[in-house]
């Protein structure tokens, strides 16, 4: 009997274990066959299952979103206070603020911008060497800062430094930022810029600084509030998008079936972004926690307990995308439906923006680059981290 206990026991997904997070097509298969709503620690719930993730994702009436990204297994969600941050607001407050940024990701602005993504885009595949191998990490890092920093309207002349800085910040988490040397050097210098547009000293124009230092000026807005809003849009496009665009060359590049039926057949570009996102999930997770006692699937959550909502686990549910669902596969019948930029209220405000970025660059690529191969012996690495899913490092060759 004792033995059969043990044998149908499935020890919960446990988002705070690396060797989870590397064994997890295997491990969240299992859970989601069989313990779907699992407790990994004490308050702390980890959800795999597509529908109870989409269920959780547009229920802000029961989930809250105010300890989202704080994975604490100690503390659970308790204590944790809205940041002010998009991401951690619920209602009225989000509907108010997402109102506020949304302008900047609507289709006549990013028309707009779309241009100097092309530009960054054809910048990074120039700059690829050729006759010798390279890490596309570093690549598809200073595009997407550099994206990110346009959007924003950070000065040209400071996108080295800041890049610096976020490298250093980078390297801290998943400790608080706030109060390091480069967070408050990074804020101080965004904040430089904000009160020049204030001040009349660089014209108004259709950037995130300039509009935000109008409703600053207009009395609409605090300027800590605009350098949180400005400071948390760099932090959600950059290794996210890099994640995005590593993820893709890799998986292209490892079929190389895929690869090719993408020279052939370039229309299907938009297919191949769709199903990255859907079979590596650059957000593996994302954090509600409920407003009162609940239940997901039938087990009970208590109020201020944490719900691990899994992002990638319900990108891989069989029940939804059949058993081939670990399978990169382009010509899916179905690619859309994931949910890499989450869902409901809080769904990802720059994923148009990440979608023409992973447009320019994979275009750029299979158009002067399409020899393109990975580095001989290269052994494909997650990168140690435990919410953002992406190879370590990317090593490719271009042959001379
Ligand atoms: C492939 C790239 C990206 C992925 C996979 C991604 C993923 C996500 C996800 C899953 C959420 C939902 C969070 C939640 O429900 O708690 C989110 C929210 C958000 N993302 Fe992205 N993101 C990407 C790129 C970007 C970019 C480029 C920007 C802007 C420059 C951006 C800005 C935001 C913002 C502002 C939110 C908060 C929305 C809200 O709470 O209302 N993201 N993102």
């Amino acid at each position: 009997m004792e033995d059969s206990v043990k044998a149908d026991h499935v020890a919960p997904f446990d988002p705070l274990s690396l060797a989870d997070h590397h064994a997890a097509e295997r491990r969240l298969a299992e859970v989601r066959g069989r313990c779907p709503v699992s407790q990994p620690h004490p308050r702390m719930h980890f959800v795999a299952a597509h529908q109870d993730v989409e269920r959780i994702l547009l229920d802000t009436t029961t989930f809250s979103a105010r300890s989202n990204f704080r994975l604490d297994p100690v503390n659970g969600a308790e204590g944790a206070r809205p940041s002010g941050s998009l991401p951690t607001l619920d209602p009225p407050d989000h509907a108010n603020v997402r109102r506020r940024l949304r302008e900047w990701f609507a289709p006549r602005t990013l028309r707009l911008l779309e241009p100097r993504v092309r530009e960054l885009a054809a910048a990074a595949v120039l700059e690829l060497p050729v006759g010798v191998d390279f890490d596309l990490v570093p690549t598809s890092k200073r595009m997407a800062t550099r994206v990110v920093y346009a959007l924003i309207g950070a000065p040209q002349e400071d996108w080295v430094q800041l890049q610096a800085w976020s490298d250093v910040l980078h390297k801290y988490l998943p400790a608080p930022l706030q109060g390091t040397p480069e967070y408050i050097a990074m804020m101080n210098r965004l904040g430089e810029v904000l009160e020049e547009y204030r001040a009349g000293l660089r014209a108004a124009d259709d950037t995130v600084v300039s509009g935000l230092a109008a409703a600053v000026e207009a009395g609409d807005l605090a300027p800590a509030d605009a350098l949180t809003h400005i400071w948390q849009l760099i932090q959600a496009g950059t290794e996210t998008t890099i994640s995005l665009i590593t993820n893709l060359v890799h998986a292209l590049l490892s079929r190389h079936r895929q690869w090719q039926l993408l020279l052939d057949r370039p229309e299907l570009v938009g297919a191949a972004i769709e199903e990255s996102l859907r079979r590596d999930a650059p957000l593996q997770y994302v954090m509600r926690t409920p407003h009162h006692a609940t239940d997901v699937s039938g087990c009970p959550v208590e109020y201020d307990e944490q719900v691990v909502v899994g992002l990638q686990s319900a990108n891989w549910d069989e029940s939804v995308w059949g058993p081939d669902a670990l399978e990169f596969d382009i010509e899916r019948d179905h690619p859309t439906g994931h949910v890499a930029f989450g869902k409901g209220p809080h769904a990802c405000l720059g994923a148009p923006l990440a979608r023409i970025e992973a447009q320019a660059f994979i275009r750029e690529l299979l158009s002067r680059r399409s020899e393109i191969r990975l580095a001989t012996g290269y052994v494909h690495e997650l990168a140690n981290e435990l919410m953002v899913r992406r190879p370590e490092r990317l090593l490719l060759h271009i042959p001379g």
